[in-house]
């Protein structure tokens, strides 16, 4: 497998990066994922870089060439043969690496590492047809997430739990109000409505979640970008998860609560019709 690594193109078994990388060190890093759909290619490519460039600028990362990075993914697409198939393209970037380790940033000499990979990827078809059970449990992370930061350890250990509990999420609340998951939005659908949570420092802007409020658009659905409080699910006639690798995900289940009638809701089905015929280039 060919992975792309500072400037240069590399078989997988040949990458080395340094131990003194503070990706390794600290997580001081950003990173992306982007979706490949034959025939039409990569899904939002423009979006997933300007969030990229918006990370790198609030973490002050200098000297990555965003513009350099969507002929790498074609050319790592096509070298590591996934043209006719899904895939997926991991774009990494990290302040660089520095002896000796320290908190505050290396000298501006210092380069920043870029890491880029494809791999095949498996839609989920039977989770997105079905619908699947989430958890609910509190959002222990900082207050920056709208950064798409490599430093995951809620994500990591929210996701085990699901894992560990026969559930596909883990959705999260702070102070009581309902940010996201680990690593989708979150949406509901009340009388018509759908809602999601508005955009803040508490959650990642995704980039599948401004596709959902454009096709709600498209689609004259009303939508609102509001605060979920967790008193409300039950509440709902429908919830989603929404995200690059998740699409548009039914909640049929939140902890032991059913959603609506516990299967996937019209509004739902109506929302992936749309996001596929997007993808679809129709
Ligand atoms: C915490 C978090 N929220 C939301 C999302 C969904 O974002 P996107 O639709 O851009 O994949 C992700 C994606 O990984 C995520 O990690």
């Amino acid at each position: 497998m060919w992975l792309y690594l500072n400037d240069k193109y590399v078989e997988h078994d040949k990458a080395t990066i340094s131990p003194f990388d503070r990706g390794f060190l600290f997580s001081d890093g950003i990173y992306e994922v982007v979706r490949f759909y034959p025939p039409r290619g990569f899904f939002q490519v423009e979006a997933h870089l300007e969030r990229m460039r918006y990370g790198l600028e609030q973490l002050r990362i200098k000297g990555i060439d965003i513009g350099r990075i969507r002929p790498i993914i074609e050319e790592l697409a096509t070298r590591n043969g996934h043209k006719g198939a899904q895939a997926i393209a991991y774009i990494q970037a990290t302040r660089g690496a520095y002896f000796p380790r320290q908190h505050f940033f290396p000298p501006p000499s210092t380069p920043p590492t870029l890491l880029i990979s494809t791999s095949p990827f498996k839609p989920h078809a039977e989770e997105i047809e079905k619908g699947v059970r989430v958890l609910l449990e509190k959002d222990i992370r900082w207050s920056r997430c709208d950064i798409k930061t490599i430093a995951l350890l809620p994500n990591i250990l929210s996701r085990q739990s699901a894992v560990e509990q026969a559930a596909c999420e883990t959705i999260w609340s702070r102070d009581g109000f309902i940010t996201e998951g680990t690593h989708t939005n979150f949406c509901a659908v009340k009388n018509g409505m759908l809602l999601t949570p508005r955009k803040s420092n508490f959650i990642l802007s995704g980039i599948t979640r401004q596709v959902v409020l454009h096709i709600c658009r498209n689609l004259n659905i009303s939508s609102l970008e509001a605060s979920i409080n967790e008193s409300e699910l039950s509440g709902f006639d429908e919830c989603m998860i929404v995200g690059t690798t998740t699409e548009v995900t039914p909640v049929v289940k939140i902890n032991e609560l059913a959603i609506g009638n516990g299967m996937p809701g019209e509004m739902t089905r109506r929302i992936q019709k749309e996001l596929y015929r997007i993808i679809a280039g129709n």
